[in-house]
């Protein structure tokens, strides 16, 4: 078995997490979600679900992971061994894979938009020739599906650099670069003529709109956006120190990562009134935005915007990497730690699988347009299976299995590593794992069958 490696220091762990949550969720598909779900009223939502909801989740896979220091499959199998929670472990290891299968075609598209940018395509174009651009290159054959290589590719790349010189080095100098470039773009954003109206859709709720359908999506955005159900923050977890404090990386990830999905918010939304764009435009949303976005923070010259659109793609691209990997990541420890794989062919091994499905998902946009499960086209319906079901499925199954399998004594030791932390916060923490966030999502489950 391979020596395991742990995260350097809290900030590698707070940034390395942050990373696995903030990326394409904020930029890419919370603005399109608050876009279709009818705005204010869906983020009031959103951030319902994101603490009652997916924040004790996400301490209970990194008391599930930290304590057995294994991928999610060999994590049940210590913790409950001959049970029939290895399946949740097989589940959560099997299901980042699908989520990275098409969240890689996604990346595939800010891989090209980088180029694109990098050749001053977008300098000086105008919204509706944008628009038709995007349209047109994602229901082609091969461009798309060329991106979706790269991708897969880069992120092959850095997981073979390991956790401490791959993932956490990657994590430390990009995460801040982010931040930093989407205020700037959201407070330009603000300035636009006719953004308003883009504000007013963020801040005034219409309670009118919300149905089964809308709670759902907000929960199952809030489990895409922060990583959870699929054995990510659990595989992470396992790399996490005994002495680093679990409330403290939990709830710094959680707010890290609402706040840039609500910046993002920010930074698209007002932009997109201000270029008379449908704000339920779906899928393309962002990357019919921004391009206009960039030329007009340009003013008129031309390698300004091209500057601009260079860093925010670049960035997009890494955010869209730091969560990449830790989908990755879960395949490889599991292939490594319980079938005995070298690195390099476990990653050979997940590279492979996400790269053919991803295939699928890039040509249901094209050539496979037509052909449709449940309605949906196949990157829909995955979608949809994944953050909607999938994802709040596994979360359950962890709260279950911490809330009520595991002996409240070894929770409160790990949660307080060994009662020398978060000894108050312990209660309303526990309460919330074994109570709120399984009746809660138990309580959508149905609402969402049966509505
Ligand atoms: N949590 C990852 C993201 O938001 C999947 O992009």
């Amino acid at each position: 078995m391979n020596k395991r490696e742990t995260f350097g220091g809290r900030l590698g762990v707070i940034m390395a997490m942050a990373g696995s949550a903030i990326g394409l969720g904020n930029i890419w598909r919370f603005p399109y979600m608050v876009g279709e779900e009818g705005g204010a009223a869906f983020i009031i939502l959103y951030i319902l679900a994101s603490f009652l909801l997916a924040l004790p989740i996400f301490f209970s896979e990194n008391i599930i992971g930290r304590r057995s220091g294994s991928n999610a499959v060999g994590a049940m199998r210590k913790m409950a061994p001959g049970t029939a929670w290895k399946w949740v472990g097989v589940l959560t290891v099997l299901s980042p894979m699908i989520v990275l299968s098409y969240y890689s075609v996604v990346g595939g598209w800010s891989v090209e938009y980088l180029f694109k940018a990098l050749a001053f395509d977008f300098t000086g174009v105008p919204p509706e020739k944008i628009t038709g651009f995007f349209s047109r290159f994602i229901s082609s054959t091969w461009e798309p599906v060329v991106a979706h290589t790269i991708f897969i590719a880069l992120t092959a790349g850095i997981i073979l650099g390991g956790v401490r010189k791959g993932i956490e080095k990657f994590s430390k100098v990009t995460m801040p670069m982010l931040f930093v470039l989407i205020v700037a773009i959201t407070i330009y954003g603000l300035t636009l003529p006719g953004a308003r109206a883009g504000v007013d859709y963020l801040l005034k709720p219409d309670f009118s709109k919300i149905g089964a359908g809308t709670i759902a999506s907000a929960m199952g955005q809030a489990f895409f956006s922060l990583s959870l159900g699929v054995g990510t923050i659990l595989t992470y977890a396992s790399y996490v120190r005994k002495d680093e404090n679990l409330l403290v990386s939990g709830v710094g990830t959680a707010v890290a990562d609402l706040l840039f999905a609500i910046l993002a918010g920010f930074a698209i939304m007002p932009a997109v009134f201000a270029a008379g764009i449908a704000p339920g435009a779906g899928p393309g949303l962002v990357f019919d935005t921004l391009p206009f976005i960039f030329n007009k923070m340009g003013a008129g010259i031309p390698w300004i915007s091209a500057i601009i659109a260079i860093l925010f793609f670049l960035t997009i691209l890494v955010a869209a990497l730091t969560s990449a990997i830790s989908m990755f990541e879960v395949g490889v420890a599991y292939l490594t730690e319980e079938k005995g794989m070298s690195r390099r062919l476990a990653t050979l091994a997940v590279a492979g699988g996400c790269w053919i499905i991803g295939i699928l998902c890039s040509l249901s946009f094209g050539p496979l347009s037509g052909f449709h499960v449940f309605g949906k086209s196949i990157f829909d319906f995955l979608d949809s299976l994944c953050s909607n079901w999938l994802m709040p499925f596994g979360g359950l199954m962890f709260t279950l299995f911490v809330g009520w399998k595991m002996k409240r004594s070894d929770v409160e030791d790990e949660f307080t590593n060994g009662g020398k932390v978060n000894q108050k916060a312990f209660p309303v923490v526990g309460f919330l794992i074994r109570f709120v966030a399984p009746v809660g999502i138990v309580i959508i489950f149905l609402t969402n069958l049966l509505l």
